[in-house]
């Protein structure tokens, strides 16, 4: 029986995470050393079963609720395919990404689960990205509330991506990088869903408008620096900008004691810049690092705390 397979990388934001919510700037980048893997195969059952074996879960989509994002992603692809529930199909998912951490695991496990089937029922024009993104994003309002559509994006396109959220459809640039840029990436160890983080941000920014506008401003103007110097290659530069943005996100509310102490250890140890990505409050920072400080900055990131660090590189 045939059995088709795709998988989607994780993601970290470096630049204006939250500000991206109310039209400003960001920018995106895969982290493809973690990957979320959907399988799709026949079935000789009528129904289309979900499995997720590393969370221990195996049911019908019949019987999922509306709440369910693994089932949405399902759902999303059958609704623009105009296909029933009752296909015979076995979907499994697996991911290395870690859940509510800022590294985008909803997004690349929907993107996963939505290119395999379009793959396996033969609907190579569902399996664009641009298609793929959009159908995941139906999976992240469902994880998010009001996300900004930065996350379904890059993990579909698998591309560093310049994006503003904006009507009637976002600008999306892929952006080149002049020179490769390594980062670090610490988890602090504590799960901090998003959609609680941009809850809040929403609720400060009514109760705190014109200063939340300029916070959100300023954080577009380091997003527009930074989109310059990831394009000419100015690394310290960008570490700069990384470490201002961190101060534009402090000021909203979204870092962690957790947070900083990582941030700050990595500055200690020779890090070029460095900031919380993503949602906040928890989950993960990244830092900016030359190749020579890498191991140091690492080994001051795990004593600080993190529970795990992970590597990776643009090009
Ligand atoms: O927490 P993550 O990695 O899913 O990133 C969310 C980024 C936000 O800007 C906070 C929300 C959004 O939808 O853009």
């Amino acid at each position: 029986m045939a059995i088709t397979q795709t998988s989607a990388p994780g993601k970290i934001i470096l630049f204006g995470e939250h500000a991206v919510v109310y039209g400003r700037p960001a920018i995106a980048a895969p982290v493809t050393q973690v990957r979320a893997t959907a399988t799709v195969e026949d079935s000789p059952d009528t129904g289309l079963r979900l499995r997720a074996p590393d969370i221990r879960r195996d049911y019908w989509l019949r019987q999922a609720s509306e709440g369910d994002p693994f089932a949405k992603a399902v759902r999303a692809f059958l609704g623009q395919a105009g296909l029933t529930e009752e296909l015979p199909l076995i979907v499994t998912i697996h991911s290395t990404i870690p859940i509510a951490s800022g590294l985008g695991s909803g997004a690349a496990m929907a993107a996963a689960v939505i290119r395999a089937l379009a793959q396996h029922l033969g609907r190579p024009d569902l399996a664009q990205n641009g298609q793929v993104s959009a159908m995941t994003f139906q999976v992240e309002q469902l994880l998010h509330g009001t996300p900004s559509g930065i996350d379904n994006t890059v993990v579909s396109f698998e591309r560093p991506v310049y994006f503003v959220r904006q009507q009637p459809a976002n600008r999306i640039e892929t952006l080149t990088i002049g020179t490769p840029l390594s980062f670090l990436i610490a988890d602090t160890g504590i799960a901090s869903p998003t959609k609680v983080a941009v809850g809040d941000v929403r609720r400060e920014w009514q109760a705190q408008t014109a200063h939340f506008e300029r916070l959100f401003d300023a954080c577009g103007r380091v997003a527009q620096a930074a989109r310059q110097a990831m394009e000419r290659g100015e690394v310290d530069q960008i570490g700069g900008l990384m470490t201002e943005n961190q101060a534009y996100l402090r000021e909203m509310t979204v870092s962690s004691p957790e947070l900083e102490r990582l941030i700050h250890a990595a500055e200690e140890a020779g890090a070029l810049g460095a900031k919380l990505s993503g949602g906040g409050r928890g989950g993960n920072m990244i830092a900016l690092v030359t190749p020579a400080d890498q191991g140091v900055v690492q080994a001051a990131l795990l004593d600080a705390g993190a529970r795990a660090v992970l590597s990776t590189v643009l090009v």
